[in-house]
């Protein structure tokens, strides 16, 4: 069995880091696919988010509001994988909303899932224990990780992470 890093990372305007090509939570999801040498599954929006900043934040008001579920571009057939990493920003201390229409779109039972994220200030904002009680039928194992976006993006971020990944 194998296993895959499935995340979401905005590039673009963003709080703390200016208008940036690759978003901070994708620097998490390519060091810990380095090292364990896991798959990959990028979520992209069909609709990408709006570059600006403000235009982002309003539009995640408006779906976390209306608990929306945005399409995302192709898919990944789960079955050959028992472990999935799942990255994702804190918008509104929550998930994006097109992370749950990824993860409503699959069956997880027996997945063991280890969550990770970046946010600016809200840690994990409680998502990891929010996901193990929407998702019951998959395991979300141990606390996660989670980093400031902007330290992300740094080699100490990357030092972090691998350390973390040791400990799994
Ligand atoms: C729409 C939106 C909402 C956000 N809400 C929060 C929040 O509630 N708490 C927080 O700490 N950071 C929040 N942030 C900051 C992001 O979590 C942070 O910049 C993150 O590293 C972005 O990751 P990305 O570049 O991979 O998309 C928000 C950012 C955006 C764009």
């Amino acid at each position: 069995m194998k296993s895959i890093v499935v995340y979401y990372s905005r590039p673009d305007e963003n709080y703390g880091v200016g208008d940036v090509e690759i978003g901070n939570t994708e620097f998490l999801a390519k060091e810990i696919i380095k090292q364990t040498g896991a798959d990959e599954f990028k979520i992209e929006p069909k609709v990408p988010y709006p570059k600006n900043y403000m235009d982002c934040v309003n539009q995640a008001t408006e779906e976390l509001k209306n608990n929306a579920r945005p399409e995302y571009l192709g898919d990944v057939d789960l079955k050959d994988y028992d472990t999935i990493y799942l990255g994702y920003p804190i918008w509104w201390g929550d998930l994006p909303m097109v992370c749950y229409a990824f993860l409503e779109n699959h069956d997880l039972t027996g997945k063991t899932i280890i969550p990770f994220n970046t946010h600016e200030g809200s840690g994990n904002s409680g998502t990891y224990a929010k996901l193990q009680s929407k998702f019951p039928a998959a395991t979300f194992k141990g606390d996660g990780f989670n980093m400031s976006g902007h330290e992300a993006r740094t080699k100490e971020g990357a030092a972090k992470i691998s350390g973390w990944l040791q400990t799994l």
